[in-house]
């Protein structure tokens, strides 16, 4: 008698691929890295999820900026990671830009890691994600978001990563990292334990929360900081949340944001690129020019109100395809320090966002505007 051959379901297949994925990540040295994220790529393939865009954007950022003695560095953020039981998408897709940044030929300088690295802030998601970060071949910068601070009040990131907040000078660049995501105390008062704290601020509209802040000790640690930096020199500022004001109700706002513009004020070339909001987005106030990152996990839509008017917005990604909307990226920093950003969309065109056309308010070198379906 002929054998059936032997049916397995999908359900079957994604839970044994996924089983196979986690058994390697238990040992992340370089060998099973590679087999891991091949298998991540060939699973996104299989599944017809692969734009034959996705890695165009390399070759048209050199295209168009290798004609100064300027640097180079990549961006991965908001990967947002779960314990590796619950989610293995989020994963999949930290590797993928793992991939994309170590596939950068040069390679970038260096790599910033914007922040929300972990969604609720577990030792398992944050050692995860510190385990994959590894295999990173530039060197890593690492900076905080809230959903990797609020369970332990960021014990076990400081542990891993070291402390959030420093500042480093590269190639005649002076680069802040700030922690942008304090929060006053509404957790005391209430008697909430860690986890509902946690899940509080991970809420993004949860009105209970307090709003982000820098606070006082790091406002003063950088105007110490900054006291011996030339005025002439240019700086870079990374922060999780936007550093200006634009739309309260999700804290896609950092409260006292005028406070550190004064004192970036005297400095003429500035720039601060942050996480936090997953999406294009460009700002320009006074002497800084403000560039938000993609996040590897999701997009989120543009808020209701107070978008910057530079912004040139990304399409409305495809609901049904996780790889729509997010992706890494890089910024090309110039000999005279200010930085055109790339945005590595992974299912669009790149989109290139100019020094000029923010510190021209618009009127030079417009980007190229997204033309694809919008959903
Ligand atoms: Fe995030
Ligand atoms: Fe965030």
């Amino acid at each position: 008698m002929r054998r059936r051959p032997k049916f397995k379901s999908i359900e079957t297949r994604h839970h044994e691929e996924r089983e196979d994925l986690f058994r390697h990540l238990r040992n992340l040295d370089r060998r099973s890295f590679m087999k891991v994220s091949i298998a991540a790529a060939a699973a996104v393939a299989a599944k017809g999820l692969f734009h034959p865009h996705s890695f165009m954007p390399i070759d048209v950022a050199y295209g168009a900026t290798t004609n100064d003695q300027g640097f180079r560095i990549a961006y991965i953020s908001d990967s947002h990671l779960y314990d590796r039981k619950t989610n293995d998408r989020f994963v999949r897709q930290l590797l993928r830009a793992v991939d994309d940044v170590n596939g950068l030929d040069p390679q970038p300088d260096f790599v910033l890691y914007g922040g929300d690295l972990a969604q609720l802030g577990q030792p398992g998601e944050l050692d995860l994600g510190a385990q994959i970060l590894k295999n990173v071949k530039a060197p890593v910068h690492m900076m905080v978001g809230e959903h990797d601070w609020y369970l332990d009040l960021g014990d076990k990131w400081r542990a891993l990563f070291g402390q959030p907040t420093y500042s480093f000078d590269h190639k005649g660049v002076h680069f802040v990292v700030l922690n942008s995501v304090v929060e006053k105390d509404f957790w005391t008062a209430r008697g909430m334990t860690p986890m509902q704290r946690m899940q509080t601020v991970a809420g993004l509209d949860n009105g209970i929360q307090s709003r982000f802040e820098v606070g006082d000790e790091q406002r003063k640690w950088l105007q110490n900081d900054l006291a011996k930096v030339p005025k002439t020199t240019p700086l870079i500022v990374f922060s999780h949340s936007p550093l200006y004001k634009y739309y309260r109700n999700w804290n896609f706002w950092t409260d006292d944001a005028d406070q550190v513009q004064a004192i970036l004020k005297p400095y003429s070339r500035v720039t601060v690129i942050h996480g936090h909001t997953h999406q294009l987005l460009s700002n320009r106030i006074g002497n800084i020019s403000f560039h938000g990152m993609l996040s590897t996990a999701w997009p989120w839509p543009y808020a209701p109100q107070g978008l910057p008017p530079l912004t040139v917005q990304m399409n409305r990604p495809n609901p049904f395809d996780p790889n729509d909307g997010v992706g890494d990226g890089e910024a090309i920093v110039h000999a005279d320090g200010l930085v055109d950003k790339v945005y590595n969309l992974w299912n669009r065109n790149p989109v290139q966002v100019s020094a000029a056309y923010l510190s021209s308010g618009g009127k030079k070198d417009p980007p190229v505007k997204p033309n694809l379906t919008s959903f």
